[in-house]
């Protein structure tokens, strides 16, 4: 299986038969990474960090911008020498072989099934304050949130299904089957909104900041209390990495960009580093009006005795940050700008589901190239003969986007998330350095400076954020990749096209589907 590799010329050799213009300059490759990037992470998790860290949250989105900023350098290296879909898993097929490349593409399922889950998630949370504060009408808890989770199982005290993820998930699915094309237009007007949206909750919130809020400032340390698992700064580092993923969407476009040596860094260094400037004075607006100390110290967010817990401060009127479903609508509503609050709310509503198709986009995409390299049934590439979409996969991941939406609370859908992207990045990270000795002579469009040093410091980095995620979130990987395995043995390893001798590269096939984002112009 390790000697099952797709060669790199194979799979160049079909992605140069399309070859795409290269038009995209640094600004656009900033934008275009800006509007990927923006999501659930600040708009919802914000609450989550601060359950963790408290006000040292702000220290928390410091690491987890500097390693993802590690990890984009390297990803940034492989994208720009293997231009074509399917990820990270395509350049292990290349580097690592087939096995591999199987774990990488099915740890893939959790980042990216499983961040649309979130993200849907964190959508239904602005809704349902969106839809109070207009109409005074609330949805029943139950029926708008899953349960808590903690080791011993579900908890249905405090909610039960979430309708409004379901709805949204499905909706999404159903447009992607369709095969919309966001127009470049329609796509710039969104990060505009995401953007404006996050300007004026820091003009609003900034100048009522008072620093007394700020104090404790790191009430669970740097690694929680004894005994517990992803809590403290780091921990809360572990999760806020979500907010981050997305700027994969830089280095894919690479192959479009106009001198990529130079503005595929400046995309993505300039991308991340503005997010991260947004990340910083919106999460010191929301401590410094209204305070960020968890509930209890070395509690985790989404579990039930935190669910008890905010209702209980519920019950006596008090409404903190950590409770918050819609964070950011929250603070600007407790400091008098109701207003405001739901405008950020119909922000969060209008821009929320475009992260959720690039999603479920990128699984879908996944799945894809799986089936054609013959790892997964070839039924699930099946086209629609109107739509000229892969509806067939399409329609499964939306369920199972929409049943997990349905089930988990947002901070644990996105650690589950983060443990299977920690895994791709690292595994991007060693084949940035096993290309480098295998085949140094090959073009490298964008190559990583330093990479000596920055290709192990992402692996690094990658491994300490994961071991920092709470234990749960930790073992949802090797279980995950246990089934995988099983499942590879008992189809992959039989049906693969490599193994059988099949050279074909499907991903620029005349009926694969179309990129739905285009590039900003
Ligand atoms: N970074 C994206 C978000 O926060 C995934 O929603």
């Amino acid at each position: 299986m390790f000697k099952r590799v797709k060669p790199l010329d194979a799979i160049l050799a079909t992605a140069g038969k399309k070859s795409l213009e290269r038009t995209l300059g640094p600004v656009q490759l900033t934008l275009l990474g800006v509007g990927a990037i923006i999501g659930t992470g600040i708009f919802v998790l914000t609450s989550a960090a601060a359950q963790k860290a408290g006000p040292g949250m702000i220290v928390s989105f410091i690491i987890a911008g500097t390693v993802c900023a590690i990890a984009a350098l390297c990803y940034s290296e492989i994208a720009s020498m293997v231009p074509v879909s399917g990820s990270a898993y395509t350049y292990s097929y290349a580097v690592v072989g087939e096995l591999l490349a199987w774990m990488v593409g099915w740890a893939l399922i959790l980042e990216y099934a499983v961040a649309a889950s979130a993200v849907s998630v964190g959508w239904s949370g602005y809704f349902m304050g969106l839809v109070e504060s207009w109409t005074g009408l609330t949805i029943p808890p139950s029926l708008a949130s899953g349960p808590a989770w903690s080791m011993s199982g579900p908890d249905f005290s405090h909610g039960i299904i979430n309708l409004p993820a379901i709805v949204v998930a499905m909706a999404v699915t159903a447009l992607l089957i369709r095969g919309t094309k966001e127009s470049a237009f329609a796509n710039a007007v969104l990060v505009a909104i995401k953007v404006v949206a996050l300007t004026l909750f820091i003009v609003l919130a900034l100048p009522k900041a008072d620093a007394p809020h700020f104090q404790p400032f790191a009430p669970n340390g740097w690694f929680g209390p004894e005994g517990t698992s992803g809590l403290g700064i780091v921990g809360a580092a572990a999760s806020i990495f979500f907010a981050y993923v997305g700027f994969d969407a830089v280095s894919t476009a690479a192959e479009e960009t106009r001198d990529p040596q130079r503005n595929v860094p400046i995309g993505l260094i300039g991308s991340l580093a503005i997010c991260t400037v947004f990340y910083l004075l919106v999460a010191a607006g929301a401590i410094g009006t209204i305070g960020a100390q968890p509930t209890a110290l070395g509690v985790q967010p989404g579990s039930a005795e935190f669910a008890k817990e905010c209702a209980a401060l519920a019950a006596q009127g008090q409404n903190p940050l950590v409770c918050s479903d819609e964070a950011l609508a929250h603070v600007l509503r407790a400091i008098n700008y109701s207003w405001a609050g739901d405008l950020v709310g119909l922000a969060a509503n209008l821009a929320l589901p475009s992260v959720i198709l690039m999603m479920l986009y990128g699984q879908t995409r996944i799945f894809f190239v799986m089936a054609r390299d013959g790892l997964l049934p070839e039924r699930l590439a099946t086209i629609h003969p109107k739509y000229k979409t892969p509806y067939v996969v399409t329609l499964m991941t939306g369920i199972f986007v929409a049943i997990a939406a349905a089930l988990l609370p947002v901070g644990q859908l996105a650690d589950i998330s983060n443990s299977g992207t920690l895994f791709a990045f690292f595994m991007v990270s060693l084949a940035v350095l096993l290309l480098r000795v295998r085949d140094p002579g090959r073009k490298r469009p964008f190559r990583t400076p330093l990479v000596w040093v920055i290709a192990p410091l992402s692996m690094l980095g990658c491994i300490a954020l994961f071991v920092n995620l709470p234990i749960e979130a930790m073992l949802v990987l090797p279980i995950w990749g246990g089934i995988g395995l099983l499942v590879y043995y008992a189809y992959g390893y039989r049906k693969s096209h490599v193994g059988r001798g099949l050279m074909e590269v499907h991903e620029r096939d005349a009926d694969a589907p179309q990129q739905p984002v285009p590039p900003i112009d």
